[in-house]
């Protein structure tokens, strides 16, 4: 078996964690001995236990001696400073693991080549894979928020067949994509920090943002209305597990939820620095843009994003309110049916 095929798979545990992992770096860890997989761990909350430490501890007690002639691989650069928890490479020395192959290094500046550094002058044999895009992959929102000091952005929006993001008819309840893509997103709601939305969303959608069709934590609501448009009597301020959070304009409404004053009349580039600033300070890693078009089209033409998925539904309205147009450089990732609807992936251009 190649280190790549292992580092593959601390790749795959890395991407089971939720949104609870906040700031945290979504990390995954696989103990190998003679080609056989004794322990696997990833990290599944701030604060709680490093992904070496939850694969250390999946070892069967009778393998634990099999411990230091096994390589220990990990997503990501072990830590070597106590935060919440202790440093990974005093459990590593402690353990006497004498191998660690691990891809990236951590962009934590206290962190980046020490830990490494530290391992080599206890002769630990380490070896580094850099340019491993899966673990790359999963390192894209703490690379993000430790190197630009915000938050990922996902942004997420359906669309009928004909480009509309709801008909003209503003009367009309619709619906534009199925079941299995609805119970995609509150999948994915599980693993975002916050899901942004506009204060007409919210007025006219009555939308509860959370992940009640799939197991997991919800996401904060965040709401964006610098016009103070909401009178607090949406159902969104009705108790749902999360307190939503607004950014208002001048003269926020009472409204049961945290208010934070923007003070900025359009969602021009400094509100939404602003905005982000915030959430970067609430240590939101991850944050989904979910509508709608005003909200979109902000953060699209300041070129503020990292990921769009689009699913264009099998419906034509005809006539409406037009969906966000990506800028022609955004690079298609995938393409995928889901049933009667299509999942479109797509990414700013590249060294954006
Ligand atoms: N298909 C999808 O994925 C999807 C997702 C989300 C939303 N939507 C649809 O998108 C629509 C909302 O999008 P949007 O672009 O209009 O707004 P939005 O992005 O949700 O909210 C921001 C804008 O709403 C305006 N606004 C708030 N209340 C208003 C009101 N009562 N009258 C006029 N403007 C108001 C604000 O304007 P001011 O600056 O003037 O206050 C602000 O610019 C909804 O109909 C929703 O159904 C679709």
């Amino acid at each position: 078996m190649k280190n790549t095929d292992i580092l593959a798979r601390t790749a795959q545990l890395a991407r089971l964690a939720d949104a609870r992992v906040l700031d945290n770096p979504r990390v995954g860890a696989v103990l190998l001995h003679d080609g056989c997989i004794i322990g696997e761990g990833y990290h599944q909350q701030a604060g709680k236990a490093h992904a070496e430490v939850n694969c250390l501890a999946s070892v069967r007690e009778e393998d634990r001696p099999l411990i230091p002639a096994a390589t220990l691989f990990v997503s990501l650069e072990p830590c070597c400073i106590k935060g919440r928890t202790p440093a990974c490479t005093g459990l590593i020395l402690k353990e006497h693991v004498r191998k660690v192959v691990f891809a990236q290094r951590d962009t934590t500046d206290e962190v980046s080549g020490r830990s490494a550094a530290i391992l080599r002058e206890a002769s630990v044999r380490v070896k580094e894979y850099p340019d491993f895009a899966p673990t790359e992959d999963t390192n894209r929102n703490r690379l993000i928020y430790t190197t630009e000091q915000r938050p990922f952005i996902l942004l997420k929006y359906a669309q009928s067949a004909d480009g509309f993001l709801r008909p003209r008819d503003r009367s009309k309840k619709y619906w534009i994509t199925n079941d299995i893509s609805r119970r995609l997103v509150h999948r994915w709601r599980t693993c975002t920090n916050a899901v942004i939305v506009g204060a007409r969303t919210i007025i006219e959608d009555e939308p509860k943002l959370n992940a009640r069709f799939f197991p997991g934590p919800d996401p904060r609501p965040v709401i964006i209305d610098l016009h103070d448009r909401l009178s607090g009597r949406e159902k969104i301020f009705s108790g749902g597990e999360q307190r939503p959070l607004v950014f208002t304009g001048r003269k926020p409404a009472r409204l049961r939820a945290d208010t934070v004053e923007v003070k900025e009349k359009d969602l021009n580039k400094k509100a939404i620095k602003k905005i982000l600033r915030k959430l970067h300070e609430l240590k939101f890693s991850h944050v989904t843009i979910e509508g709608g078009a005003v909200v979109l089209n902000a953060f699209l033409h300041h070129g503020f994003w990292d990921e769009a998925r689009i699913f264009t539904g099998p419906q034509r309205f005809g006539h409406g309110l037009p969906a966000p147009e990506l800028p022609a450089t955004a690079r298609s990732l995938s393409e995928e049916r889901i049933g009667t609807d299509r999942l479109s992936t797509f990414r700013p251009a590249a060294g954006k």
